[in-house]
């Protein structure tokens, strides 16, 4: 097999949350390898400092503002992106948030947030990115941005976080179906990292027992898996790549 990232050299990716961590990370490498880079955020100061820092990259960055748990906002944020910059040819859907709250004497507020964050918010940004990329003719990849939680659960409570996540294993099965029927060529992989280093756990100080001593990844592991899965040929599909820290035990 052939690795290349020539094929998407100009052309268009959206990132969701482009402004820390993982999807901070993959925006960096997709503009190193030459891509058109629409980083979206609600913090969208921090993605314009990022393509301050890119500026002299092979690619390019443009912020958008989008709250990714509102559903008009995701699809006004795609409109512009058309009217901007035609075609979408690649989708990450990497925007997630864990918040602290038990299913015992859990907030419901935060239950709702988080699965129309995680799970909503990555329904309606493929729906609008492949609706996009059918109009262009455009042999399409959706990345969604999973994680070990979204496969199995440790004796630890993460709340509905991983619910979130199993949701997002079935609809990735579910898209890879429904792409299936058309003939269209469009790929789409589920990406699963265990434990990376961002912010996630500070917004809202959430720590494990033990958390400290455990193996972890940076955001750059898991945008290099990115790169890989972009890289391989139109005629392969890797589905569900699973990336731990070696020597994990969750
Ligand atoms: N870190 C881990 O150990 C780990 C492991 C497995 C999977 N993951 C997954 O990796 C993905 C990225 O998380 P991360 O670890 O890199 O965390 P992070 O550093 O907290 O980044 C989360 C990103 O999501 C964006 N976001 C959150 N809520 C949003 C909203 N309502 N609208 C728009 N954007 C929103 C944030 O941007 P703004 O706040 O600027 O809006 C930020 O850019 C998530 O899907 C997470 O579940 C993380």
């Amino acid at each position: 097999m052939v690795l290349s990232m020539d094929k998407w050299v100009g052309k268009v990716a959206v990132v969701t949350g482009a402004s820390s961590g993982i999807g901070a990370a993959i925006v960096e490498e997709l503009v190193e390898h030459g891509v058109k880079v629409i980083g979206l955020a609600r913090r969208v100061e921090l993605v314009e400092e990022l393509a301050n820092k890119l500026s002299n990259q092979k690619g390019e960055l443009h912020a958008l503002k989008v709250d990714i748990s509102n559903t008009q906002e995701i699809v006004n944020v795609f409109k512009t992106i058309e009217e901007k910059f035609g075609a979408v040819h690649i989708l990450v859907n990497n925007a997630g948030i864990l918040l602290k709250s038990s299913l015992l004497d859990g907030d419901v507020e935060k239950w709702r947030k988080t699965f129309d964050t995680n799970v909503l918010g990555a329904c309606t940004a493929t729906k609008e990115a492949i609706s996009i990329m059918r109009k262009h003719d455009v042999d399409g990849y959706v990345i969604n941005m999973n994680s070990t939680l979204g496969h199995k659960i440790p004796p630890i409570s993460f709340n509905v976080y991983p619910a979130s996540k199993f949701a997002i294993t079935a609809l990735t099965e579910t898209l890879k179906f429904e792409l299936g029927t058309l003939n269209k060529k469009i790929r789409v992989t589920s990406i699963s990292p265990g434990l990376v280093e961002t912010e996630i756990f500070k917004t809202e100080n959430f720590t494990l027992p033990g958390m400290s001593e455990m193996p972890i990844m940076v955001p750059r592991d898991i945008a290099d898996t990115v790169i890989f899965v972009l890289s391989t040929p139109q005629h392969v599909q890797v589905e569900e790549l699973i990336v731990n820290p070696t020597g994990t035990m969750m």
